[in-house]
């Protein structure tokens, strides 16, 4: 691990340089947005820093209804859930779900906590090929009996930034089966307003679990459940997790509260992002790259060996952009470039990025090097 300090927002400094930090998943910079920052400090000074109970004995706090509230009309849910973070959310919404379920079907380059989620569960679980609504249908076609499936996947996959075609599933699935989507990196990204993968892709609600983080668009910290008013009582009721854990400190409760607020009134901070998504992608694409028409804010570059990952990483650094390379799970094996957009990048900064990456650009010409959304 390497250390690295964000600062200004869409710079860090790494090794003593300040470079242009196109990393992370703060992908409105919310978590330096004053009056996000306000809010804890506001927090902190009415609430104090931690109810030290869960909220199923003396923790409950009335600030945790009220961001359950924000929370599911954000994303025109019928009920919230708010988990100590994202990957917390997929655990306690498996923990709910265990009784509901006959057979899981996960998508094989699901993130791990969907993975650990998985383990949960008292059924078989079975892998379908990634995004691969057609090998999704033929393993619940070769399921017998009044099945309950539930199918498990990311909506926007955080190493390249492909989307799940959540509809698509919807559509095979049985009348009783559920999708649980962990939406961290859609929610409040993608979609005509920001409701996620779900919105994007025009999948319904019904039987749909969407788990999120508070911590990328809304910048702050925590997770949530969204979800129906009965599995909502499900997890109150069946999830050890949520019934033995001290819940989110509420300075960052409220931080996440006016994060919401914030995201909702002030539409020019999607405006941005999708504007400097657009023009990081069409940049890409007039180098002769097939990078999809899609609005994620992630870019990914897989290099062909580590020379070449050598060559991309000094190309980067001569333009002040630090060579973010990843390995993440479900991601390439040997890892990748990996570059996300803000909505608050400048021109510079991307032109930085794209000049950074032309000598890359230009040495593989037509091929599909570029794999982004
Ligand atoms: C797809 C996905 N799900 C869940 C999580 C976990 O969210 P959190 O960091 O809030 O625990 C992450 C990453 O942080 C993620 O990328």
């Amino acid at each position: 691990m390497e250390e690295l300090q964000q600062i200004g927002r869409t710079y860090a400094i790494w090794r003593k340089r300040k470079l242009s930090y196109f990393a992370g998943c703060d992908y409105f910079r919310l978590a330096s947005h004053p009056a996000v920052m306000a809010a804890v400090k506001d927090g902190l000074g009415q609430f104090g820093l931690n109810v030290a109970a869960s909220r199923l004995t003396t923790g409950h706090h009335a600030l945790y209804a009220r961001l359950e509230s924000a929370l599911a009309e954000f994303f025109a849910a019928p009920a919230a859930v708010v988990t100590g973070n994202g990957y917390s959310a997929n655990l306690i919404a498996a923990q709910a779900l265990r009784e509901e379920v006959s057979h899981v079907l996960i998508d094989a380059r699901a993130h791990a906590s969907l993975r650990d989620a998985a383990r949960y569960f008292a059924c078989p679980v079975l892998e379908f090929k990634h995004r691969d609504a057609n090998d999704l249908a033929r393993r619940l076609g070769r399921l017998r009996g009044r099945i309950k499936p539930l199918v498990l996947t990311d909506g926007l996959f955080p190493h390249d930034g492909e989307i799940a075609p959540l509809k698509e599933y919807a559509r095979i699935l049985p009348a009783r089966g559920w999708i649980m989507v962990d939406d961290a990196h859609a929610a409040g990204v993608i979609g005509a307003s920001g409701k996620g993968t779900a919105e994007y892709t025009g999948a319904p609600r019904e039987r749909l679990v969407q788990t999120v983080t508070l911590s990328k668009a809304f910048g702050v910290y925590g997770g949530a459940i969204l979800c129906g008013r009965r599995l909502r009582a499900n997890i109150l009721r069946r999830s050890a997790m949520f019934a033995g854990s001290t819940p989110l400190p509420l300075p960052l409760a409220n931080a996440a509260l006016k994060a919401i607020e914030v995201l909702r009134r002030d539409p020019g901070l999607r405006c941005r992002l999708s504007q400097n998504v657009n023009y990081l992608k069409s940049a890409l694409r007039s180098r002769g790259l097939a990078v999809p028409a899609t609005p994620a804010p992630v870019v990914s570059l897989v290099p062909r060996n580590a020379a070449e990952a050598g060559l991309i990483r000094r190309s980067l650094l001569a333009r002040g952009v630090l060579p973010s390379f990843i390995r993440y799970p479900g991601g390439p094996a040997g890892g990748s470039f990996r570059f996300a957009v803000s909505s608050e990048h400048s021109r510079e900064q991307l032109d930085d990025l794209l000049t950074g990456l032309n000598f890359a650009l230009c040495r593989r010409r037509r091929r599909h090097i570029l794999k982004g959304v």
